[in-house]
């Protein structure tokens, strides 16, 4: 073997044994520039989707979040209203359901007592949401659905209702009467 040839061989071999030194000192390096452009990208789509989501999602859910807002409805003058003689009245309730603005047709019965202070009754039974009824020979407010009682206090006189009827929300302004329903009750 000549000396060039003994010269090449000795350059081979060093090219591939620098080969292999370089090979195991780039995975002791940590990522490659692909790994950290790979995850570069990730951080900044996942930035992005924060910034729009967060926003985004406030504004799909305020309106359900609002939509149990009540409003006060006026029922009527007070002096229409006789004391010891209950009255249901019907009004129509403007709503605004998540994103649905509609109005439907309600109703109270109000009851005037003796000191002329007012009581509004949601007109569901409290047993399982029938509409009852003011016996006026009685003087008990008659649910027809399994025969439930009650007085014109509201309270349970007989028959499956679980307690009494359930009231509204009422305040007095400027000679007139308001009321606003609450969230149902359960049980
Ligand atoms: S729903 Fe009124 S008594 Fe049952």
């Amino acid at each position: 073997m000549s000396a060039q040839d003994n010269l090449e061989a000795v350059q081979c071999y060093l090219a591939n044994h620098e080969s292999v030194t370089l090979d195991r000192s780039q995975s002791e390096r940590g990522p490659t520039r692909r790994q950290f452009l790979s995850w570069a990208i990730g951080s900044i789509g996942a930035f992005i989707a924060a910034a729009l989501g967060v926003p985004l999602l406030g504004y799909v859910a305020s309106p359900a979040l609002k939509a149990q807002d009540k409003p006060w409805t006026d029922v009527g003058a007070t002096d229409q209203f006789k004391a010891g003689e209950p009255t249901r009245v019907y009004y129509l309730e403007e709503h605004k359901d998540g994103w649905i603005e509609a109005s439907s047709l309600r109703s109270a019965w109000v009851v005037r007592q003796a000191d002329s202070s007012f009581v509004a009754f949601n007109p569901k039974c409290t047993h399982l949401g029938c509409p009852y009824s003011w016996e006026a020979d009685t003087r008990q407010f008659l649910c027809p659905c399994h025969t439930g009682i009650f007085d014109i206090t509201g309270k349970v006189i007989s028959g499956p209702p679980p307690r009494p009827l359930d009231r509204f929300q009422h305040k007095v302004e400027d000679g007139r009467l308001f009321v606003r329903e609450e969230a149902p009750r359960v049980g």
